[in-house]
Protein backbone atom coordinates (compact mmCIF):
# COMPACT_ATOMS: atom_id res chain seq x y z
CA UNK A 1 0.00 0.00 0.00
CA UNK A 2 1.18 3.85 -0.67
CA UNK A 3 1.63 5.84 2.33
CA UNK A 4 -0.90 8.08 3.67
CA UNK A 5 -1.13 11.30 2.12
CA UNK A 6 -4.24 12.89 4.34
CA UNK A 7 -5.23 11.60 7.31
CA UNK A 8 -8.23 12.96 9.61
CA UNK A 9 -8.50 11.85 13.48
CA UNK A 10 -12.19 12.01 15.23
CA UNK A 11 -12.75 15.27 13.66
CA UNK A 12 -15.17 17.74 14.96
CA UNK A 13 -17.01 20.94 13.76
CA UNK A 14 -19.88 22.70 14.64
CA UNK A 15 -21.56 25.70 13.45
CA UNK A 16 -23.04 28.41 15.57
CA UNK A 17 -25.79 30.52 13.66
CA UNK A 18 -27.58 32.57 15.37
CA UNK A 19 -29.40 30.59 19.09
CA UNK A 20 -28.39 27.37 16.57
CA UNK A 21 -25.66 24.98 16.85
CA UNK A 22 -24.68 22.58 13.87
CA UNK A 23 -23.19 19.80 14.70
CA UNK A 24 -21.96 19.45 10.93
CA UNK A 25 -19.14 16.96 11.69
CA UNK A 26 -19.61 14.40 14.65
CA UNK A 27 -15.97 12.65 14.99
CA UNK A 28 -15.15 11.66 11.11
CA UNK A 29 -11.76 9.56 10.61
CA UNK A 30 -10.42 8.33 7.51
CA UNK A 31 -7.28 7.61 5.75
CA UNK A 32 -6.65 8.34 1.61
CA UNK A 33 -3.35 6.79 0.28
CA UNK A 34 -1.42 8.38 -2.44
CA UNK A 35 -3.01 7.69 -6.33
CA UNK A 36 -6.86 6.90 -4.55
CA UNK A 37 -9.61 8.04 -6.17
CA UNK A 38 -12.57 8.52 -3.30
CA UNK A 39 -16.11 10.11 -3.76
CA UNK A 40 -17.80 11.04 -1.00
CA UNK A 41 -21.60 10.76 -0.86
CA UNK A 42 -24.73 11.36 1.24
CA UNK A 43 -27.71 13.23 1.64
CA UNK A 44 -27.59 17.35 1.76
CA UNK A 45 -26.72 18.66 4.95
CA UNK A 46 -24.70 15.16 5.81
CA UNK A 47 -21.11 17.17 6.53
CA UNK A 48 -19.24 16.30 2.92
CA UNK A 49 -18.46 20.03 1.91
CA UNK A 50 -17.56 20.35 5.21
CA UNK A 51 -15.34 17.38 5.80
CA UNK A 52 -13.94 18.39 2.19
CA UNK A 53 -13.05 21.87 3.65
CA UNK A 54 -11.09 20.66 6.25
CA UNK A 55 -8.80 18.31 4.46
CA UNK A 56 -7.74 20.94 2.13
CA UNK A 57 -6.82 23.45 5.23
CA UNK A 58 -10.42 25.50 3.72
CA UNK A 59 -11.57 25.49 7.67
CA UNK A 60 -10.12 23.95 10.68
CA UNK A 61 -11.98 21.15 13.01
CA UNK A 62 -13.13 22.36 16.14
CA UNK A 63 -11.49 19.22 17.74
CA UNK A 64 -9.69 16.17 16.52
CA UNK A 65 -6.57 16.25 13.88
CA UNK A 66 -6.27 16.40 10.35
CA UNK A 67 -2.75 15.27 8.75
CA UNK A 68 -1.54 16.22 5.64
CA UNK A 69 1.90 14.09 4.37
CA UNK A 70 1.84 13.65 8.40
CA UNK A 71 2.18 17.50 9.07
CA UNK A 72 -1.06 18.24 11.35
CA UNK A 73 -2.99 21.24 9.42
CA UNK A 74 -5.74 21.51 12.02
CA UNK A 75 -4.50 24.67 13.60
CA UNK A 76 -2.88 26.26 10.19
CA UNK A 77 -2.21 30.19 10.54
CA UNK A 78 -4.54 31.73 7.57
CA UNK A 79 -0.87 32.39 5.66
CA UNK A 80 0.10 28.90 6.16
CA UNK A 81 -3.36 27.52 5.11
CA UNK A 82 -3.09 29.72 1.94
CA UNK A 83 0.62 28.29 1.00
CA UNK A 84 -0.83 24.67 1.71
CA UNK A 85 -3.17 25.19 -0.80
CA UNK A 86 -1.49 26.86 -3.02
CA UNK A 87 1.08 24.42 -3.40
CA UNK A 88 0.22 21.10 -2.57
CA UNK A 89 -3.68 21.03 -3.00
CA UNK A 90 -6.05 21.97 -5.82
CA UNK A 91 -9.28 22.62 -5.26
CA UNK A 92 -12.70 22.78 -7.91
CA UNK A 93 -16.02 23.79 -6.77
CA UNK A 94 -19.26 23.42 -8.38
CA UNK A 95 -19.23 26.70 -8.98
CA UNK A 96 -15.97 27.41 -11.05
CA UNK A 97 -15.66 30.91 -9.18
CA UNK A 98 -12.73 31.85 -11.97
CA UNK A 99 -12.35 35.12 -12.39
CA UNK A 100 -14.85 36.90 -14.66
CA UNK A 101 -12.25 39.61 -15.89
CA UNK A 102 -9.48 37.38 -16.74
CA UNK A 103 -9.08 35.37 -19.60
CA UNK A 104 -8.86 31.49 -19.24
CA UNK A 105 -5.57 31.45 -19.57
CA UNK A 106 -4.80 34.38 -16.84
CA UNK A 107 -7.31 32.76 -14.63
CA UNK A 108 -5.16 29.38 -15.13
CA UNK A 109 -2.25 31.47 -14.08
CA UNK A 110 -2.88 33.19 -11.24
CA UNK A 111 -1.87 30.42 -8.85
CA UNK A 112 1.35 30.01 -10.40
CA UNK A 113 1.52 34.23 -9.90
CA UNK A 114 0.73 33.97 -6.11
CA UNK A 115 3.34 31.21 -6.16
CA UNK A 116 5.92 33.55 -7.58
CA UNK A 117 6.10 31.58 -11.14
CA UNK A 118 8.18 33.82 -13.38
CA UNK A 119 5.62 35.29 -16.45
CA UNK A 120 7.05 33.63 -18.92
CA UNK A 121 7.06 29.74 -17.49
CA UNK A 122 3.55 30.43 -15.85
CA UNK A 123 2.18 31.48 -19.45
CA UNK A 124 3.76 28.27 -20.71
CA UNK A 125 2.33 26.38 -18.00
CA UNK A 126 -1.21 27.89 -18.51
CA UNK A 127 -0.98 27.17 -22.27
CA UNK A 128 -0.08 23.77 -21.89
CA UNK A 129 -2.67 22.99 -19.00
CA UNK A 130 -5.44 24.54 -21.17
CA UNK A 131 -4.60 21.95 -24.18
CA UNK A 132 -4.19 19.08 -21.60
CA UNK A 133 -8.09 19.75 -20.91
CA UNK A 134 -9.10 20.46 -24.22
CA UNK A 135 -9.22 24.27 -24.33
CA UNK A 136 -6.04 25.07 -25.94
CA UNK A 137 -7.92 27.28 -28.44
CA UNK A 138 -10.24 29.33 -25.98
CA UNK A 139 -6.59 30.48 -23.94
CA UNK A 140 -8.08 34.07 -24.55
CA UNK A 141 -11.57 33.27 -23.72
CA UNK A 142 -13.24 35.22 -20.77
CA UNK A 143 -15.48 32.62 -18.35
CA UNK A 144 -18.70 34.59 -19.94
CA UNK A 145 -17.59 32.96 -23.07
CA UNK A 146 -17.21 29.86 -22.04
CA UNK A 147 -20.15 27.04 -21.78
CA UNK A 148 -20.58 25.61 -18.14
CA UNK A 149 -18.65 22.20 -18.86
CA UNK A 150 -15.76 24.48 -20.69
CA UNK A 151 -15.32 26.59 -17.48
CA UNK A 152 -15.35 24.24 -15.06
CA UNK A 153 -12.35 22.72 -17.06
CA UNK A 154 -10.63 25.97 -16.85
CA UNK A 155 -11.31 25.23 -13.06
CA UNK A 156 -9.68 21.68 -13.20
CA UNK A 157 -6.55 23.42 -15.03
CA UNK A 158 -5.91 26.01 -12.52
CA UNK A 159 -6.48 23.17 -9.56
CA UNK A 160 -3.57 21.53 -11.49
CA UNK A 161 -1.49 24.69 -12.01
CA UNK A 162 1.11 24.04 -9.13
CA UNK A 163 0.99 20.56 -9.52
CA UNK A 164 -0.95 19.54 -6.05
CA UNK A 165 -0.36 16.04 -4.41
CA UNK A 166 -4.29 16.26 -4.10
CA UNK A 167 -7.31 17.18 -6.12
CA UNK A 168 -10.23 18.44 -3.83
CA UNK A 169 -13.29 18.56 -5.85
CA UNK A 170 -17.24 19.59 -4.54
CA UNK A 171 -19.69 18.85 -6.60
CA UNK A 172 -17.31 19.37 -9.99
CA UNK A 173 -20.03 17.84 -12.33
CA UNK A 174 -23.37 19.44 -10.56
CA UNK A 175 -23.99 21.74 -13.07
CA UNK A 176 -22.90 20.08 -15.96
CA UNK A 177 -25.03 17.85 -18.58
CA UNK A 178 -24.56 14.19 -18.38
CA UNK A 179 -22.23 14.00 -22.07
CA UNK A 180 -20.55 17.09 -20.64
CA UNK A 181 -20.04 15.42 -17.06
CA UNK A 182 -19.03 12.27 -18.42
CA UNK A 183 -16.22 14.44 -20.11
CA UNK A 184 -15.15 15.89 -16.78
CA UNK A 185 -15.08 12.08 -15.19
CA UNK A 186 -12.82 10.96 -18.08
CA UNK A 187 -10.38 13.66 -17.16
CA UNK A 188 -10.54 13.34 -13.34
CA UNK A 189 -10.11 9.43 -14.42
CA UNK A 190 -7.04 9.90 -16.65
CA UNK A 191 -5.51 12.56 -13.79
CA UNK A 192 -5.56 9.75 -11.51
CA UNK A 193 -4.11 7.40 -13.66
CA UNK A 194 -1.39 9.91 -14.08
CA UNK A 195 -0.97 9.58 -9.81
CA UNK A 196 -2.94 12.29 -8.43
CA UNK A 197 -4.72 11.89 -5.12
CA UNK A 198 -8.44 12.83 -5.91
CA UNK A 199 -11.34 13.37 -3.56
CA UNK A 200 -14.57 14.37 -4.80
CA UNK A 201 -17.87 15.13 -3.37
CA UNK A 202 -20.91 14.30 -5.64
CA UNK A 203 -24.69 13.70 -5.62
CA UNK A 204 -23.71 12.00 -9.21
CA UNK A 205 -23.92 8.10 -9.35
CA UNK A 206 -21.92 7.85 -12.33
CA UNK A 207 -19.15 9.94 -10.79
CA UNK A 208 -19.45 7.87 -7.39
CA UNK A 209 -19.15 4.58 -9.65
CA UNK A 210 -16.06 5.85 -11.49
CA UNK A 211 -14.28 6.45 -8.11
CA UNK A 212 -12.54 2.87 -6.78
CA UNK A 213 -13.67 3.82 -3.32
CA UNK A 214 -17.40 5.48 -1.90
CA UNK A 215 -17.45 6.98 1.56
CA UNK A 216 -21.13 7.69 2.40
CA UNK A 217 -21.84 10.59 5.03
CA UNK A 218 -24.94 10.75 6.96
CA UNK A 219 -25.77 13.16 9.95
CA UNK A 220 -22.12 14.06 10.08
CA UNK A 221 -20.36 10.98 10.05
CA UNK A 222 -18.84 7.97 8.17
CA UNK A 223 -21.57 4.84 7.41
CA UNK A 224 -20.00 3.32 5.06
CA UNK A 225 -16.76 3.02 3.42
CA UNK A 226 -16.31 0.81 0.60
CA UNK A 227 -13.98 -0.42 -2.61
CA UNK A 228 -15.76 0.11 -5.80
CA UNK A 229 -16.23 -3.21 -7.50
CA UNK A 230 -16.24 -1.93 -11.02
CA UNK A 231 -14.50 1.04 -11.95
CA UNK A 232 -16.40 2.49 -15.07
CA UNK A 233 -17.56 5.01 -17.16
CA UNK A 234 -21.64 5.37 -17.28
CA UNK A 235 -22.69 5.71 -20.53
CA UNK A 236 -24.74 8.79 -21.78
CA UNK A 237 -27.53 8.04 -24.42
CA UNK A 238 -25.88 6.05 -27.22
CA UNK A 239 -22.46 5.11 -25.65
CA UNK A 240 -23.12 1.99 -24.26
CA UNK A 241 -20.40 -0.22 -26.06
CA UNK A 242 -17.77 2.01 -25.37
CA UNK A 243 -18.89 2.26 -21.57
CA UNK A 244 -18.53 -1.53 -21.10
CA UNK A 245 -15.35 -1.36 -22.97
CA UNK A 246 -14.40 0.69 -19.77
CA UNK A 247 -15.01 -1.51 -16.55
CA UNK A 248 -11.79 -3.07 -15.12
CA UNK A 249 -11.57 -4.68 -11.41
CA UNK A 250 -10.90 -1.73 -8.95
CA UNK A 251 -7.81 -3.80 -7.78
CA UNK A 252 -6.41 -2.75 -11.29
CA UNK A 253 -4.63 0.80 -12.16
CA UNK A 254 -7.24 3.52 -13.61
CA UNK A 255 -8.95 2.54 -16.76
CA UNK A 256 -7.97 4.72 -19.77
CA UNK A 257 -11.56 6.11 -20.65
CA UNK A 258 -13.38 4.30 -23.38
CA UNK A 259 -14.10 6.89 -25.78
CA UNK A 260 -11.56 9.35 -26.32
CA UNK A 261 -12.10 12.08 -23.92
CA UNK A 262 -12.93 15.62 -24.90
CA UNK A 263 -9.87 16.89 -23.65
CA UNK A 264 -7.35 14.62 -24.49
CA UNK A 265 -5.39 14.60 -22.06
CA UNK A 266 -1.41 14.29 -22.68
CA UNK A 267 0.68 12.67 -20.11
CA UNK A 268 4.21 12.84 -19.33
CA UNK A 269 4.32 9.59 -17.82
CA UNK A 270 4.93 7.23 -20.58
CA UNK A 271 5.45 4.40 -18.67
CA UNK A 272 1.67 4.56 -16.93
CA UNK A 273 0.41 1.85 -19.13
CA UNK A 274 -2.94 3.41 -19.01
CA UNK A 275 -1.89 6.67 -19.50
CA UNK A 276 -4.22 8.49 -22.15
CA UNK A 277 -2.59 8.98 -25.08
CA UNK A 278 -3.06 12.44 -27.42
CA UNK A 279 -4.60 11.56 -30.58
CA UNK A 280 -4.63 12.70 -33.96
CA UNK A 281 -7.44 15.60 -33.09
CA UNK A 282 -5.13 16.62 -30.41
CA UNK A 283 -2.36 18.07 -32.49
CA UNK A 284 -1.94 21.09 -30.35
CA UNK A 285 -2.03 19.13 -26.76
CA UNK A 286 2.07 19.18 -24.96
CA UNK A 287 3.26 17.01 -22.78
CA UNK A 288 2.23 19.02 -19.39
CA UNK A 289 3.46 17.66 -15.97
CA UNK A 290 0.40 17.19 -13.73
CA UNK A 291 1.91 16.31 -10.28
CA UNK A 292 4.80 17.26 -8.55
CA UNK A 293 7.09 14.88 -6.51
CA UNK A 294 4.45 13.10 -4.09
CA UNK A 295 6.31 14.09 -0.44
CA UNK A 296 6.94 17.78 0.54
CA UNK A 297 10.61 19.03 -0.53
CA UNK A 298 11.54 20.96 2.73
CA UNK A 299 11.11 24.47 0.83
CA UNK A 300 7.35 23.23 0.42
CA UNK A 301 7.62 22.46 4.22
CA UNK A 302 9.12 25.85 5.26
CA UNK A 303 6.72 27.25 3.07
CA UNK A 304 3.59 25.84 4.18
CA UNK A 305 4.86 24.87 7.96
CA UNK A 306 7.91 26.65 8.65
CA UNK A 307 6.07 29.67 10.71
CA UNK A 308 4.49 26.53 13.25
CA UNK A 309 5.13 26.01 16.92
N1 LIG B 1 -21.06 28.29 7.32
C1 LIG B 1 -22.03 27.60 7.94
N2 LIG B 1 -22.73 28.13 8.94
C2 LIG B 1 -23.69 27.43 9.58
N3 LIG B 1 -24.03 26.15 9.26
C3 LIG B 1 -23.36 25.58 8.25
C4 LIG B 1 -22.34 26.26 7.53
N4 LIG B 1 -21.86 25.42 6.57
C5 LIG B 1 -22.55 24.28 6.70
N5 LIG B 1 -23.45 24.36 7.70
C6 LIG B 1 -24.36 23.31 8.14
O1 LIG B 1 -23.58 22.15 8.40
C7 LIG B 1 -24.24 20.99 7.92
C8 LIG B 1 -23.33 20.28 6.92
O2 LIG B 1 -23.18 21.13 5.81
P1 LIG B 1 -22.34 20.70 4.51
O3 LIG B 1 -22.27 21.91 3.66
O4 LIG B 1 -21.08 20.08 4.93
O5 LIG B 1 -23.32 19.59 3.90
P2 LIG B 1 -23.21 18.82 2.52
O6 LIG B 1 -23.24 17.37 2.84
O7 LIG B 1 -22.06 19.33 1.73
O8 LIG B 1 -24.58 19.21 1.84
P3 LIG B 1 -24.92 19.47 0.27
O9 LIG B 1 -24.99 18.12 -0.35
O10 LIG B 1 -26.27 20.14 0.33
O11 LIG B 1 -23.88 20.36 -0.30
C9 LIG B 1 -25.55 21.46 7.31
O12 LIG B 1 -26.57 21.25 8.26
C10 LIG B 1 -25.34 22.93 7.07
O13 LIG B 1 -26.53 23.65 7.19
MG1 LIG C 1 -21.93 20.47 -0.02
Amino acid sequence: MTRILIEASNVQRRYRTGGTDVHALRGVSLRIHEGEFVAIVGASGSGKSTLLHLLGAVDAPDSGKVLFDGNDISGLTDAQATLLRLHRVGLVFQRFYLMPTLSALENVALPMAEAGVPTTERRTRAQQLLSFVGLGERASHRPTQLSGGEQQRVAVARALANKPALLLADEPTGELDAATGKALIELLQSLNADGLTCVLVTHDPALAQSARRVITMRDGQIVSDTPVAEHVVVPTAGDEQTANAASQPASQPASQPASQPVSQPASQSASHPSSPQPSSKSAATAPVEVTRRPSLTPADADAAFGAKE
